[in-house]
């Protein structure tokens, strides 16, 4: 794993509020992305922006979306298709989110988005977490539910278009983040149901960690926490806490 490159997913959500700040917010974020030389970021804004941000041709950049519809095309108001997102250079989508799944997502509509978007060329960002833990491991049963039933019918050679982005959902827009030793464990035992479910080596598939990630806890988080990178919400909107994030994890 220490020598693969370090995956940072900078989710915007429903911010800037206006195109100008986007663009800003993009290219300080690029200019600092193309000096490191161990990370590659994907970040991604609402969909407003998408055609907007020129990616620049590098393997360390790309467009992400952070969601999108199971339907490629028809009488579907309101909604946007991965054909779609293919088609104007998107890369990666985020499905799965807790915002969103708060907002009716199922584990099952989640499955069929993950499918959607592996068939129409793209890669994955598959969140998962559970909503509250306590002493007596319940949160792990609910992990291992929610990776069956999300990655049914996923098929094992699809494995290279896939990231886990694992996000606690108490950790998200909270004072703190998880603590590493926790991280640690949590993601050896997301590995291990997927080591087990695909009959794949051990880190095939990404595992990155999401959940008030800031400058001063990053480099511990996936160094203790043996993450292949992270998900960043708020502080991928800081330009000076992104970049010092995207530096410390150039190592
Ligand atoms: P915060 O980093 O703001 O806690 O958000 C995490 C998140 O939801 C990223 O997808």
């Amino acid at each position: 794993m220490k020598s693969k490159r370090k995956i940072i997913v900078a989710n915007w959500k429903m911010n800037p509020i206006s195109f100008d700040e986007a663009k800003k917010l993009w290219s300080k974020s690029i200019k600092k992305i193309e000096e490191t030389e161990r990370i590659s970021v994907i970040i991604s804004p609402p969909y407003p922006y998408l055609t907007g941000l020129k990616k620049p041709n590098s393997k360390k950049i790309y467009l992400g979306s952070q969601d999108c519809s199971f339907e490629r095309s028809g009488a579907y108001t309101g909604l946007v298709s991965p054909t779609m997102l293919f088609d104007i250079g998107v890369s990666y989508v985020i499905v799965g989110h807790s915002e969103v799944r708060k907002r009716g997502d199922t584990d099952e509509i989640v499955n069929k988005k993950m499918h959607s978007v592996i068939d129409s060329g793209m890669n994955v960002i598959v969140c998962i977490g559970e909503e509250k833990r306590n002493d007596n491991g319940e949160h792990l049963l609910f992990l291992k539910e929610q990776i069956e039933k999300t990655f049914k019918g996923i098929n094992k050679n699809n494995y290279k278009n896939i990231i886990i982005a694992y996000e606690p959902v108490w950790a998200i827009g909270a004072s703190s983040a998880m603590d590493s030793h926790s991280i640690y464990e949590t993601s050896l035992f997301i590995r291990k149901i997927i080591t087990e479910k695909f009959k794949i080596p051990l880190r095939s598939i990404p595992v990155l960690y999401g959940g008030s990630v800031d400058q001063d806890n990053c480099k511990n988080i996936v160094k203790d926490g043996d993450v292949d990178g992270l998900l960043v919400g708020r502080q991928s909107l800081d330009i000076k806490s992104f970049t010092d994030i995207v530096s410390a994890l150039d190592f």
